[in-house]
């Protein structure tokens, strides 16, 4: 008898899709976590008692019903009761810290914020940002932005970046390292040549990035041109060049650009300018004066004909590839089923933005969020927040089970 009436006790319990398996399963739940879910069982009566508590102490920064109008302050309305329950804690404890906040909820009992908690998860959820309102950020997939700011280089150095015309060098198998910083040469006139450093002065940071990644994935093959050398004289003769340019070409070292599969025609053009210093490098002015016209043409010969190598590097996630890891946990498209981690759908962006900088320099502290913030770049943080704000939100159900004639024992 007396285990049935502890079911009936519970007036009103606050789902949100799915909750209850989730927190029934939610793993390792500390004593504070246990007190923080307490506000997933209020009652109709306490809930409207977190509302004045509400009205009086958070709607002029939070909003009317929890919808803020204010950048760098978070929608509250519809949010998971027992994460809402378990920050105010948190800002009361001052494990989390933000002078608003700590000192609104210092004077508030662990009943208050209960309470004002469920409130909140009660209401209704913001509606989602609006597509215009919230621009797709560029950036959210570099490859593809790479692909397109490429087709302006394809005429040369080949759509792929393998090159089919003699005197074009290939730049598939370049690492991003030294792209980006080739890139910058031609741009200063450290490195000399007019028309690259025309192609490349309107290029910024971000697109010169993007080409580098763009290339550098590309399915690595032989530059389609001739080479008029000798393979088997220059393999001798280009044994003292491994030392840097690895064995047959494959450079290991960033800085160092592999030569395997490179055009012959320009592998050999580029010799002639670091002998006679038109090219500077104290790398390679020095073993380029040794070498004879003959001697460049048979090394470019080789190195032509060698295997390029794909390179060690992974292509970034798309946003969808990043909203599908965030969803394990945050729910479909952002809709939490885990009572202990928030909604992020249709949440301010710059609020999204905001704490996921705070988790990147540890001002907010989360062992999930940690490893998640730092993983993202700058981009990813910015399209997965518009994402995010633009997702529909669904609202926390309360379902009211029949009243009973005691007081909740807590
Ligand atoms: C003076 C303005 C102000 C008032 C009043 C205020 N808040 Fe806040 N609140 C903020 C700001 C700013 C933040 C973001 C703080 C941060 O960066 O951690 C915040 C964050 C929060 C968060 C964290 C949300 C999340 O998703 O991480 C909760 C929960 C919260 N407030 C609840 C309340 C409640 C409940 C009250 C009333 C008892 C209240 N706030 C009153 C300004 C305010
Ligand atoms: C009109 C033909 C032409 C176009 C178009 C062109 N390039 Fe070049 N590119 C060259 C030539 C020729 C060289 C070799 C220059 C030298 O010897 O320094 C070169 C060299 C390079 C190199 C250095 C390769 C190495 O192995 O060091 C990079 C990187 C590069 N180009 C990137 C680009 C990018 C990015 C674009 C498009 C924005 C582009 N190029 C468009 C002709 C072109
Ligand atoms: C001490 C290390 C070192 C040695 C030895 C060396 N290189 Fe280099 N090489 C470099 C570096 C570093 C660069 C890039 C320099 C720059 O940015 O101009 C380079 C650039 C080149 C390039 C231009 C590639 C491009 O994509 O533009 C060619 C070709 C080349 N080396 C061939 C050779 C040959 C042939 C030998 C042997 C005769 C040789 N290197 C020996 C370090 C070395
Ligand atoms: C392993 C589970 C996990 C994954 C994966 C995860 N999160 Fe979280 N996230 C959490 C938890 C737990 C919290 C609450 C932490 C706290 O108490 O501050 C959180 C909090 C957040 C918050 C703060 C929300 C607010 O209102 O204050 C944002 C924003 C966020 N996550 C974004 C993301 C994004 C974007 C991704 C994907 C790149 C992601 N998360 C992936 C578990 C996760």
């Amino acid at each position: 008898m007396k285990i049935l009436f502890a079911g009936m006790l519970v007036a009103a319990v606050a789902i949100g899709w799915g909750s209850r398996g989730a927190a029934a399963q939610s793993a390792n739940v500390t004593p504070e976590r246990d007190d923080a879910l307490s506000a997933v069982y209020a009652t109709p009566v306490e809930i409207a008692e977190g509302g004045r508590i509400a009205e009086a102490s958070c709607a002029r920064c939070h909003g009317a019903n929890g919808i803020s109008t204010t950048d760098g302050v978070p929608h509250l309305a519809a949010q998971r009761a027992a994460y809402l329950n378990l920050q105010l804690r948190a800002y009361r404890q001052r494990s989390r810290v933000q002078s608003a906040m700590t000192g609104i909820v210092r004077y508030l009992s662990d009943d208050a914020l209960t309470r004002v908690a469920a409130y909140y998860a009660s209401l209704d959820p913001p509606p989602p940002a609006s597509a215009s309102a919230e621009a797709t950020p560029s950036g959210s997939d570099p490859v593809q932005a790479g692909k397109a700011a490429a087709a302006a280089c394809g005429g040369c150095h080949g759509e792929t970046g393998i090159s089919k015309i003699p005197g074009m060098p290939s730049l598939v198998s370049l690492d991003p390292k030294y792209f980006v910083a080739t890139v910058s040469a031609y741009k200063s006139g450290q490195r000399k040549h007019d028309v690259m450093k025309s192609l490349v002065a309107g290029l910024d940071d971000e697109t010169v990035n993007n080409l580098a990644l763009f290339y550098a994935l590309q399915e690595p093959a032989k530059a389609q041109t001739p080479a008029p050398g000798d393979p088997a004289a220059g393999e001798k003769a280009a044994a003292s060049c491994a030392a840097c340019h690895g064995d047959d070409g494959v450079s290991g070292n960033p800085a160092t650009p592999s030569v395997a599969g490179q055009d012959a025609a320009y592998l050999a053009s580029t010799l002639r300018a670091y002998k006679d210093g038109s090219r500077k490098n104290d790398s390679m002015n020095g073993p380029a004066a040794a070498l004879d016209e003959r001697a460049m043409q048979d090394i470019a010969a080789y190195y032509a004909a060698q295997q390029p190598q794909p390179l060690n590097v992974r292509r970034p996630l798309t946003t969808a590839e990043w909203a599908e890891r965030c969803d394990r946990c945050h729910g479909p498209n952002g809709n939490s089923t885990d009572p202990l981690i928030p909604r992020l759908a249709a949440q301010r962006s710059d609020w999204l933005e905001q704490a996921i900088d705070a988790y990147r320099t540890g001002a907010r502290q989360s062992t999930a969020m940690a490893a998640m913030s730092s993983l993202m770049s700058e981009g990813d943080v910015e399209a997965l927040s518009a994402h995010y704000a633009r997702q529909k939100a669904r609202a926390v159900t309360y379902i009211v089970l029949p009243p009973v004639g005691e007081k909740r024992d807590k």
